[in-house]
């Protein structure tokens, strides 16, 4: 194998690179100087206008409602994970009540979704099928008027798959019960419109999207009251305290922007790069099985089982070898724990413990592709070579759920 210095990064859903056009924006707005939004005087009047215009064209990249009177409520937070946190303590309200939260959730679902249930909750744990799908019928039986929050993530950020989330909402909208949606992984990827889905809020987060790190929103429709997590000030109604970053939702708002005006080009690139990555790998290692395959998916995310392969080695040798993938969510990188998405999906031990993401952005390119191919193959082919024959006969051909 030839030795790298360049790095292919396939792990994208950790983060994306900056887009230039988002720096750049972000640099002119840091060269004005802007006072504090909050500041009384006209200066700080000025911050405050181009802020909440900002907030007006973000919104709109969204597909939330601005007219006066019923307009969409944008919250500024630091990230995906504040965005998550704030809607679940937020829109969940007092105890007692129920809360329920798919099995699939990032970690900040999972941990807020504990926390509610220690102060008196009562949370469920909606399952999914094994190709990571919630069940829709289940749901309806478990929505009941004690039901106070649902929260199901729009796209996985594990595996890529989409939940069916407009008919999540109308099954929610009926019951009168708030649905909110971790959109994180969604955003940028494909077509995302607010008002569209159906759902009471929603979580974006900038630096997924070829935006800034720290900044990321909740947008909720106007009638839940937001309880806040944070206190001591005034700004965003006083649901997010503490002063706004000006220059970060610059960024955010050109991100959005970029994606916006060529949302479905996006689309169709990186499910080009991400097929013809699948494709590639099934052909040259046929026992790979693609998690999750067989259900609809973000186009850019790939969860790869390499039976009879350690996924820790292989991860690690990949590395080594100029590939950046991942064992899991960024938020739970260190766990040496299979994946609780995947043991959520049912999967057997012998693909578990062998299932690594990778996952691109528009910035990779096919050459980009074919070479990491050649790497994992390569690889993937040393680590069998130095397994025992017994591991090895044991790690044949899987009936996954899809392999190409
Ligand atoms: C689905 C999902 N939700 C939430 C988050 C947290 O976002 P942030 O890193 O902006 O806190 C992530 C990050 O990996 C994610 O993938």
């Amino acid at each position: 194998m030839e030795t790298h210095d360049s790095i292919i990064d396939l792990d994208n859903n950790a983060t994306t690179p900056v887009d230039p056009q988002v720096n750049e924006a972000m640099a002119a707005c840091q060269a004005l100087g802007l006072a504090n939004p909050a500041s009384q005087h006209t200066a700080g009047q000025r911050a405050r206008r181009k802020l909440e215009d900002l907030r007006d064209q973000i919104c709109g990249h969204l597909g939330g409602r601005r007219t006066p009177g019923s307009a969409d409520q944008l919250i500024f937070t630091s990230g995906g994970t504040e965005a998550n946190n704030l809607a679940l303590h937020g829109l969940a309200g007092s105890p007692p009540g129920r809360v329920i939260v798919s099995a699939v959730e990032h970690p900040s679902i999972q941990a807020p979704a504990d926390a509610l249930q220690a102060c008196g909750f009562e949370v469920i744990r909606l399952g999914v099928n094994t190709s990571g799908v919630v069940c829709c019928q289940q749901l309806a039986e478990l929505v009941t008027p004690e039901t106070r929050l649902v929260s199901i993530m729009l796209g996985n950020n594990e595996t890529g798959v989409l939940q069916p989330m407009r008919e999540i909402a109308q099954l929610c909208k009926a019951q009168g019960v708030y649905l909110h949606t971790d959109a994180v992984q969604a955003v940028g990827k494909i077509d995302v419109n607010f008002q569209e889905l159906g759902v009471s809020a929603l979580s974006l987060s900038g630096h997924k999207l070829h935006g800034p790190v720290g900044i990321g929103a909740l947008l909720a429709r106007s009638t839940p009251t937001i309880n806040p997590l944070l206190r001591g000030g005034h700004q965003q109604q006083g649901v997010r305290p503490g002063t706004e970053s000006v220059c970060l939702a610059v960024g955010l708002e050109r991100a959005l922007a970029l994606w916006r005006d060529q949302v479905h080009a996006r689309d169709q690139q990186l499910s080009l790069t991400r097929d013809r990555f699948e494709t590639s790998l099934c052909r040259q290692i046929p026992q790979v099985v693609i998690n999750g395959g067989g259900a609809p998916r973000l186009p850019h995310t790939s969860n790869v089982s390499f039976p009879g392969v350690d996924r820790q080695l292989l991860f690690l040798a990949l590395d080594q070898a100029g590939v950046a993938c991942s064992t899991g969510s960024a938020c739970s990188s260190g766990a040496t724990e299979p994946s609780p998405v995947l043991r959520a999906m049912n999967l057997p031990q012998t693909l578990l413990e062998t299932a690594l993401r990778f996952s691109v952005s528009v910035h990779t390119t096919h050459r980009q592709i074919d070479l990491a191919v050649d790497r994992i193959v390569s690889v993937f082919n040393h680590l069998r070579r130095d397994l025992p024959a017994k591991n090895r006969a044991r790690s044949g051909r899987h009936s996954g759920t899809k392999t190409l």
